[in-house]
């Protein structure tokens, strides 16, 4: 399948979902890596590993690419930027998203980045984790695909927890991506059942 990867920051998930189509028996193609900012290392990485990778902020457009590249599956990637129910509608069920925390906790408005691990240490929940999720008209809410946990002990900090979630992060977007690519993956109503 030919993926696009749309990213904002440096790209650690990307480099994941690289290895994972170059290593990791992902059978999938990344077409076009796109970001909202202009100098930021996830493009780089798309650059050595000979990506397209393109700088894009109007949304129109950003769909016209993925178009382009014949796309069968949008992955957002540490993607900082709500995407519109247009955007949606056109990639109904093909657009999937890594978010840092165990969804419904610590989700939505103003959860993104270091912000989710410092409320989950200031909340002192003892477990947190990853979610990969397919994405719907509102933020961080699609039928949730896989996740997987991380222990938070008393001598942890935001830094300290931001660490081990990524690792996870990377960890079920790749599974997740290989089960679409693989199209093992159905949806019904909230549920999504893997078809192993
Ligand atoms: C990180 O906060 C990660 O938890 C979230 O997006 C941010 C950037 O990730 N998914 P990446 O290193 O750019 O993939």
């Amino acid at each position: 399948l030919n993926i696009g990867v749309l990213v904002s920051g440096g790209g650690t998930n990307l480099q994941a979902i690289i290895d994972g189509t170059k290593f990791g028996g992902i059978k999938g193609d990344i077409k076009v890596v796109i970001s909202n900012k202009e100098d930021t290392y996830a493009l780089e990485r798309a650059k050595h590993n000979n990506i397209e990778a393109v700088y894009e902020t109007d949304e129109d457009r950003v769909i016209q690419i993925l178009k382009n590249h014949k796309v069968d599956l949008v992955v957002l990637a540490g993607y900082l930027k709500i995407i519109s129910p247009k955007f949606v509608e056109s990639f109904r069920e093909k657009i999937i998203n890594i978010h840092p925390s165990l969804i419904p906790s610590f989700c939505g408005e103003g959860y993104y980045g270091e912000k989710v691990h410092q409320a989950v240490i200031d909340y002192g929940v003892k477990v947190t984790g990853a979610t990969v999720h397919f994405v719907d008209e509102k933020a961080d809410n699609g039928p949730i695909i896989m996740q997987d946990t991380v222990d938070v002990n008393h001598d942890d900090d935001a830094k300290s927890v931001a660490k081990k979630v990524l690792e996870v992060e990377h960890k079920i977007l790749n599974e997740s991506i290989k089960l679409f690519c693989e199209n093992k993956l159905s949806i019904q109503g909230r549920r999504v059942f893997i078809n192993e």
